[in-house]
């Protein structure tokens, strides 16, 4: 458990509130495992591209790959090697239009890949991609600008960020997934301010659960906490 990718997404960089809690979380984790690895990729500051028909085509070349196309899918190799690297894949998330910024989708996409990140074989049935890697922590750190995100709140059935990234979290190699919020952003009042103190007081806790359960799931509800 000594290696931590941090991703940030936010376009904000001094007010951003999700960088704020990433900062603090891998703080945490450094004050309590001074000796962990971290790797910082920002991707709110430099946005991986878009995927485009030509990048598509390299993805499923395989074999028959040239080097125009390798060249193409390199920037794809180093961001799924970093991946591949760490033990703990830390994401901060701030909701864009109910989802994750475009530049953390196309982090996603440029990640998500056919014999890097996943298999395919038709032969699995109604099921055939399969994740290749196992046996990473993911934790994402949200801030959002309205309230009742969390499941069973008001606002539940709009919350197209939390759940997408948990999906896709099975082709980071994910067995466990925690997710804390800093709601009421928009509002920047009382309800803004005890939010924010939930959820940087569960800072601790969270990091003192992932290092010593090594990444055991978590009960259920426990997973997702929203202040
Ligand atoms: C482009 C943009 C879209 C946003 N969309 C939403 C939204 O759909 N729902 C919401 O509750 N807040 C929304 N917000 C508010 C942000 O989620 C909030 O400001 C959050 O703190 C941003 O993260 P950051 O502080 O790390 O930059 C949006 C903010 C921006 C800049």
């Amino acid at each position: 458990m000594n290696h931590l990718l941090q991703i940030d997404a936010s376009a904000r960089r001094g007010r951003s509130l999700t960088r704020q809690l990433t900062n603090a979380f891998v703080a945490q984790w450094l004050y309590r495992q001074p000796d962990a690895v971290v790797t910082r990729r920002d991707v709110g500051a430099e946005p991986p591209p878009a995927v485009s028909e030509e990048w598509i085509a390299a993805a499923f070349a395989g074999a028959e790959r040239n080097a125009e196309q390798c060249e193409l899918l390199a920037l794809s190799d180093r961001l799924i090697d970093e991946v591949e690297a760490a033990d703990l894949i830390l994401i901060g998330a701030p909701m864009y239009n109910y989802g994750m910024p475009a530049a953390l989708k196309a982090w996603f996409d440029q990640i998500i890949r056919i014999d890097r990140t996943f298999s395919f074989d038709l032969g699995r049935g109604d099921k055939p991609l399969e994740p290749m890697l196992s046996g990473k922590q993911v934790v994402v750190l949200s801030s959002w600008g309205e309230f009742g995100f969390e499941p069973g709140g008001q606002n539940a059935m709009h919350n197209h960020l939390v759940p997408h990234i948990r999906t896709c979290s099975r082709y980071l190699g994910a067995k466990s997934f925690d997710a804390l919020a800093i709601e009421y952003q928009e509002f920047g009042d009382d309800r803004h301010e005890a939010s924010k103190l939930q959820a940087f007081d569960g800072i601790p806790a969270l990091v003192e659960r992932l290092q010593q359960t090594d990444g055991a799931l978590a009960p259920p509800d426990a997973m997702l906490s929203f202040g």
